[in-house]
């Protein structure tokens, strides 16, 4: 069933701006109908716009408390009959009172292979750890930070020997997964293929003939590569 799916973001809004053109072409089943920011200058307020997409925002400074201003945030997706909410760097915490009010229904992306290196600073952790593989993970949002059960991940090489990475470039390529496993992960939620078995999600077959849900033989992701030996 299309999603009426509300967008939180506080900074540039390439999640968002996948969501939009997957829309766009048919391939992501959802009208996004509102785009809200805790940040009125996120570029992804202007992108929402110039896409005819309607947009709250308000600075959580001027609020009492993190109830106060999930609250007003809340009755603003209300207004627009949202049912499902993505949060596509949005870079608050969100009250108990919100989560509650979607259950099953709030995602998030964020850029790590989670449980590793949750938090804001997943990818300056990852390096300065010297992971050799990092990237990205798309889950349910519970009460507890990059916590709730996971429904897609992707794995990105961390690269410390010819080339020196750096936080931009791993974002870089990250940021390439993320755009392809986000809209996935919401089209599964409309396709209502997504089933909450406690900490594990299950997907549900396609009822497109063909599916199939192993691995191809060879499938995982080696850092640095393997040589002949
Ligand atoms: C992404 O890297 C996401 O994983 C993190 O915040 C970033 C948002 O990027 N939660 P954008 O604003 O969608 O470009």
């Amino acid at each position: 069933m299309t999603l009426k799916l509300a967008v939180l973001a506080s900074g540039r809004g390439s999640n968002l701006a996948t969501f939009i053109k997957r829309a766009r072409q048919g391939r992501l089943e959802a009208d996004i109908v509102l785009v809200l920011s805790n940040n009125p200058a996120a570029p992804a307020l202007e992108l929402a716009r110039q896409a005819g997409i309607a947009t709250w925002s308000d600075d959580h400074r001027v609020y009492g408390s993190r109830e106060d201003f999930d609250r007003n945030m809340l009755e603003a997706i209300a207004r627009v009959g949202a049912d499902t909410v993505a949060l596509a760097g949005y870079m608050r915490i969100l009250s108990a009172p919100f989560i509650q009010a979607f259950p099953g229904r709030i995602l998030n992306i964020h850029p790590a292979l989670l449980p590793a290196f949750p938090g804001g600073h997943s990818l300056r952790d990852a390096l300065d750890y010297g992971a050799r593989l990092s990237g990205c993970s798309v889950h349910f949002v519970d009460e507890k930070m990059d916590n709730g059960p996971l429904v897609i991940q992707a794995a990105v090489p961390l690269y410390n020997e010819e080339q020196q990475d750096d936080e931009a470039r791993l974002h870089a390529r990250i940021q390439e997964y993320e755009h392809r496993i986000y809209p996935q992960a919401l089209q599964w939620l409309a396709e209502g293929r997504l089933r909450l078995e406690g900490r594990k999600v299950r997907l549900l077959p396609s009822a497109q003939p063909g599916f199939v849900l192993s691995a191809p033989a060879g499938a995982g992701l080696v850092c640095p590569p393997l040589e002949k030996f």
